[in-house]
């Protein structure tokens, strides 16, 4: 599923699916609505003891005496913290396990797109899955489901209880009170919300994109006297953003403003109903205050509920991202238990056709060969499927038809494992992490000894380089920042590639950002490895194909011109 195509999943289908992700916690859920309706039910126990002492003296038959009555109110008070606590320790601990049982799934998600699935997705967008999203979650798992469940069970037991003991006109009137509060506010709200919402969240990424790009750009902005202008847009955004936020802000608290107000509304009208009720006599003065004091501590849960929407929206948003992410099927599965490579003489692709999307075809009837010894050049205009071919070499992604065969044996058999240990790629640019030099170079071959590391170094090319900077292979390559150049880094790469001692590299247009004193240093070590391993050099430029022993030309994803 790309970006595009996601399909919008309404409200309820993400609460379900988020609750079925609950899985065996789900009992723990129970435990806390439980425990938060019971504890609601005995902070109402504190103010119907006293509601009844007041009706045993206006002469209504309470069996309980003063004294039963004050110990009542005492113990629901004391019941009453510790169910609350146990009701919020059981939601985080629900909460927590969940995140962490989440995010562990997100990573194993994102390991198996990994890499086609991932290229187009943007890095800042998964780094947001795994910590605001998850976040957001959180106040769904802890915050949400328990509270609706237990507004509408201390719903249901109120109105039971004030028509059983009271009278089912109260009880009528305390239920539409609680649909009014706790289902049509939040529906309005939420509709309202929805839509200064959305905009608050447009003007923030924007303002958030505009800051960041700015920061970034800083030496252009100074060098071209742009600092006014770009001072003046900055503000500009930062205003819109604030509009923006006080209309959000202004209707949240409108919202909370009308909840307010309708729950006082409703204890008044439940009052009233219940003085018509005593002067028609239909009801004693002491059950009246018993019904009427029922209702008005009740609507606690509901107004909780009504607070909801405004995160509500977020979580739905958040819950679809994490659940489309967990959906996703990967472009290829790796291969497990598969036929393991010896080593790798030749590699012989035969028609060879692919298309992304299942429309387009990006490259058809493709045929090369490649062997050890020899470097098989590529060369191609942009976008014509240099890329993809290599994609393919390394199973990123399936082909359609055709056939890779190394060794003879077809890639699809070829264990994952055993294919990236024979195969590897060389991209158009090498990124160093904030590690040492050595550390980077490690990454191909973890148990290499310093011998084997400045083995390929030299082959590379880069030894003496790394013997110039300051510690050596101990250097940090962040603290260098942009001290290596593009082709400095370029040649790490090479080096990384000969450590790693794969039969057989495929270099990704590894000259093309690079200026020529290094790519011809580049492109030598190349000509002197070619005897311990096939390489296929794939570029845009006619020049870099001067080392190559033989040369296909591609054009619009098909091969026009072999040159052997
Ligand atoms: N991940 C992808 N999803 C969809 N289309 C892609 C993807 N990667 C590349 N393409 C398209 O495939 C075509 C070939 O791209 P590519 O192999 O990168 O070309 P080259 O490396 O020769 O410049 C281009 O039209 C490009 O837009
Ligand atoms: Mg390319």
């Amino acid at each position: 599923m790309s970006e595009k195509q996601k399909t919008r999943r309404n409200g309820v289908t993400i609460m379900g699916n988020l609750i079925l992700l609950l899985g065996s916690l789900s009992f723990v859920m129970v435990l806390a609505v439980l425990n938060g309706t019971a504890g609601f039910l005995c902070a109402m126990g504190v103010t119907l003891s006293g509601a009844a002492g007041i009706a045993k003296a206006l002469g209504e038959n309470i069996s309980f005496s003063y004294g039963a009555l004050m110990v009542l109110a005492i113990g629901c008070g004391i019941l009453r913290g510790i169910l609350r606590y146990l009701e919020q320790y059981s939601n985080h601990y629900i909460a927590f396990r969940l995140l962490a049982v989440l995010r562990d799934k997100i990573f194993r998600a994102l390991r198996v797109l990994c890499p086609a699935k991932l290229e187009t997705k943007q890095k800042g967008s998964i780094i947001a899955m795994i910590t605001s999203d998850i976040e957001t979650l959180e106040v769904f798992y802890a915050h949400t489901i328990s509270p609706v469940c237990i507004a509408v069970l201390v719903s249901v037991c109120t109105a039971v209880f004030v028509g059983m003991v009271s009278s089912w006109w109260l009880s009528l009137t305390a239920v539409i009170g609680y649909v009014t509060v706790g289902i049509l506010v939040p529906f309005c709200v939420s509709i309202r919300l929805k839509a200064s919402g959305v905009r608050y969240r447009t003007e923030f990424a924007s303002f958030n994109a505009y800051f960041l790009d700015s920061i970034k750009g800083i030496k252009d902005i100074v060098l071209h006297n742009g600092g006014e202008k770009r001072k003046e847009e900055v503000n500009r955004r930062s205003n819109e953003l604030l509009t923006e936020t006080k209309k959000m802000k202004h209707d949240i608290s409108g919202a909370s403003a009308a909840t307010e107000l309708l729950v006082s509304v409703f204890i008044l009208a439940a009052l009233a109903v219940g003085i018509v009720l005593v002067i028609c006599h239909d009801l004693t003065m002491g059950r009246m205050i018993l019904g009427v004091a029922a209702v008005f501590s009740s609507f606690g849960p509901v107004i909780a509920i009504s607070a909801l929407p405004g995160n509500l929206t977020q979580t739905f948003a958040s819950g679809d991202r994490v659940l489309d992410l967990l959906r996703e099927e990967p472009a290829v599965r790796p291969v497990e238990n598969g036929i393991m490579l010896d080593t790798l003489d030749n590699l012989n692709v035969s028609h060879l056709s692919f298309s992304y999307d299942g429309e387009t075809e990006v490259l058809s009837d493709i045929c090369i060969r490649a062997k050890k010894g020899e470097i098989v050049g590529i060369v191609g205009a942009s976008g014509c499927g240099k890329s993809t071919l290599l994609k393919l070499l390394l199973r990123f992604w399936k082909k359609n038809s055709g056939m890779i065969l190394y060794n003879g044996t077809e890639i699809e058999e070829i264990d994952t494992g055993s294919l990236s240990e024979h195969v590897t790629m060389v991209s158009q640019t090498t990124y160093l992490f904030d590690e040492s030099i050595e550390e980077n170079l490690r990454i191909a071959r973890p148990d290499a000894t310093q011998e084997e590391i400045e083995t390929a170094c030299r082959q590379a090319a880069v030894h003496d380089l790394i013997m110039r900077l300051p510690d050596g292979y101990q250097t940090q390559a962040g603290a260098l920042g942009d001290n290596l150049s593009a082709g400095e880094k370029q040649r790490i790469g090479l080096a990384r590639a000969f450590l790693r001692g794969s039969e057989l590299i495929l270099l990704d247009e590894p000259t093309s950002n690079i200026d020529s004193i290094n790519e011809g240093i580049i492109l030598q070590a190349l000509k002197q490895q070619k005897k311990e391993r096939g390489i296929i050099l794939v570029s845009h430029r006619e020049s870099t194909m001067a080392v190559a022993d033989c040369v296909y030309r591609m054009e619009g994803g098909r091969m026009i011109e072999q040159n052997r």
